[in-house]
């Protein structure tokens, strides 16, 4: 049997399958389905230091292959987690990232102080959120800005802080090398990618915001390409994810460089989708003959 744990930033996953933010809400749904044990670890809907709403609806289109969504970080804010949500995730023996974001770095550091106070695993900063006019994208399409936040993150954390990158950006490695030495512990990609469609009947945007961000099975050579670009730029772990709905695409973002991979809008799809695509990558790996799931990180050959 392949031994299907790793290590992620000093955080130990029992195996390489997260759900990313955003996809899985806080858990309560999707642990009818199964038992939230069985994930390497859960990264929560991406929160904020006040409650929001979020965007205006319609805001998810369906396009071949994937989903454009346009959800803009609804959550019930940071403290609302803490004293609701997380005793719940507690519950499950799997670690627990939070995912924030902010308006200002000041926004970011109080959130990280509060969720290292309150006991997560990891801090995920999500400075790639296409759909907020404030914060979120800014901070990751400009070297300095991410900079600046994962330092003010790093700063305000005693847990290790994971950094998720846009893709909706010229050089993903600028931004990949800016936050890495502003001392991030690892680094998680991609976000969705900025897309938007038309309804011809009423030739109205689908989206009532117009634009949203694209995710699903369509993004995944996107992934591969950008985990393999940022796994040669950087030295921190990869948390690779974009389009991952079978054990094979799995493995395809681990031999880039990723250390582990998450499993987002398969989820829709398919409830059991993670746990899946986590047999799938254990059954890949024994035919391999691997001792450990770990040796697949970066073994890509190249040509
Ligand atoms: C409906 C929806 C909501 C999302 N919300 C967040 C979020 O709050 N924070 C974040 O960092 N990423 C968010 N994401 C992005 C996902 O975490 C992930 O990066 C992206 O969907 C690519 O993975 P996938 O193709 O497996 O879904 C969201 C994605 C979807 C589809």
């Amino acid at each position: 049997m392949t031994d299907l744990r790793v290590n992620l930033a000093g955080v130990e996953l029992k195996n390489p399958i997260v759900v990313p933010s955003g996809t899985f809400g806080f858990g309560r749904e999707y642990g009818q389905f199964f038992d939230l044990s069985e994930l390497g670890a859960i990264c929560v809907k991406g929160l904020t230091p006040l409650r929001r709403e979020g965007n205006p609806a319609p805001r998810i289109a369906e396009t071949p292959m994937g989903i454009l969504n346009s959800v803009g970080l609804q959550n019930p804010g940071v403290d609302a987690f803490i004293a609701h949500e997380l005793p719940e995730l507690r519950k499950h023996d799997v670690k627990i990232i939070a995912n924030i974001s902010g308006n200002t770095p000041e926004e970011y550091g109080g959130m990280c102080e509060k969720l290292s106070a309150a006991g997560v695993d990891m801090i995920e900063v999500n400075i790639s959120c296409p759909n907020v006019k404030a914060g979120g994208l800014a901070y990751g399409t400009k070297p300095e800005m991410a900079a600046e936040v994962t330092e003010i993150a790093k700063k305000s954390s005693t847990v290790p802080v994971m950094v998720k990158l846009s893709p909706n950006v010229t050089d993903i490695t600028e931004i990949a090398k800016a936050v890495e030495g502003a001392g991030a512990d690892a680094i998680s990609l991609i976000n969705t990618i900025r897309g938007m469609r038309i309804d011809v009947n009423t030739r109205r945007p689908i989206l009532k915001m117009n634009t949203g961000g694209l995710s699903g099975p369509a993004v995944l050579p996107v992934a591969v390409r950008m985990v393999w670009e940022v796994a040669d730029a950087v030295k921190v772990p990869i948390l690779g994810m974009g389009g991952v709905s079978k054990g094979a695409d799995a493995a395809e973002l681990m031999l880039v460089g990723a250390t582990a991979v998450a499993v987002g809008t398969a989820s829709f799809a398919d409830a059991y989708a993670p746990v899946r695509v986590r047999d799938e990558l254990a059954a890949y790996a024994e035919k391999q003959g691997l001792a450990r799931i770990s040796e697949l990180t970066g073994a890509v050959k190249p040509w």
